[in-house]
């Protein structure tokens, strides 16, 4: 292991540099994948814009209902056109998810704490991968706890989690939790959303940070947002559109989008900005019209 003393401060992270090795396949750090996991990976991303819009309602796992989310059969079939990604829990999918619908699919597969525990960071992988597979997930999504005491098992998770989707072709999405007692700043993300790519998550959900686009730069797989706690549309929307203007390639929201008093119309105006190069100012107007 290199010694942690003495390393140099300054780094170049070559923002103005396209990222290399991409091949023509759409997908960050996915040119030398196999077929069955680009195709998965172009189920998360549209070919089109290169981007994602994922709708996270996996809140129940560790949290029972919130609000919004109280009867997910209503909840979800309303935003689905708007939406490319479902972030759900295998017991949510089956239960309230029409299984026509042709989005993708990104399933929750640890879990092990509540919200009345005072550590959250201790989880075990909970879903078999040939239940993946029956669930036609298009990639499992592992919550990582980096400086916490649960780093090492939710460590162990991803690594395992990553050799089972790598023998049958499904993408993982490594989640970056951050607890109570760590910073959200870039040094934090740069350090978790790089060792989540190198030990082989194909796509990472981080949060937004100052220094953002270096956090993209440094991350050898795509980079996801996370909404976090409910913000008023408009600080949402900015939200999403900083993202993608630092680089991101979607994000993955959830209280933002269900905890809205327009769900639906804050979801289409979120789609505006991540494929079709919105603006926030533009998408806030476009969410203003479509709810008056
Ligand atoms: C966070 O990492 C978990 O997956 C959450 O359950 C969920 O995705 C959070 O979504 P949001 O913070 O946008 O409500």
């Amino acid at each position: 292991m290199a010694d942690k003393d003495g390393l140099k401060a300054e780094k170049n992270y070559h923002l103005d540099v396209p990222f290399a090795n991409q091949g023509g396949f759409h997908v960050k750090g996915a040119n030398s994948l196999d077929w069955g996991m680009k195709h998965r990976l172009a189920n998360i991303f549209n070919p089109k814009s290169g981007n994602t819009v994922m709708f996270a309602f996996d809140h129940g796992y560790f949290m029972g209902s919130v609000s919004g989310l109280e009867r997910l059969d209503l909840a979800i079939p309303p935003l689905l056109p708007h939406l490319d990604v479902l972030m759900g829990t295998r017991g949510a999918l089956r239960a309230c998810v029409p299984p026509e619908c042709r989005k993708a699919i990104a399933l929750r597969t640890t879990s092990g704490s509540s919200m009345l525990d005072d550590d959250l960071s201790h989880e075990v992988i909970a879903v078999d991968i040939e239940d993946a597979i029956r669930l036609n997930a298009d990639c499992m999504a592992v919550q990582t706890f980096i400086g916490a005491d649960g780093q090492l098992s939710s460590l162990d998770n991803l690594s395992k989690t990553v050799n089972a989707g790598l023998r049958y072709g499904i993408p993982i999405l490594g989640v970056v939790a951050v607890g109570k007692q760590m910073e959200r700043t870039d040094r934090f993300f740069k350090l978790a959303t790089r060792m989540l790519a190198e030990l082989g998550a194909n796509l990472v959900k981080t949060y937004y940070c100052d220094n953002f686009e270096e956090v993209v730069a440094a991350c050898p797989a795509p980079i996801v947002v996370a909404g976090g706690k409910k913000l008023s549309e408009e600080d949402a929307l900015s939200l999403a559109y900083n993202s993608i203007r630092g680089g991101a390639r979607g994000v993955d929201m959830g209280r933002n989008i269900f905890q809205s008093a327009h769900p639906a119309a804050m979801a289409a105006a979120i789609a505006r900005i991540v494929h079709e190069k919105f603006t926030d100012k533009e998408a806030y107007q476009f969410f203003k019209d479509s709810t008056k």
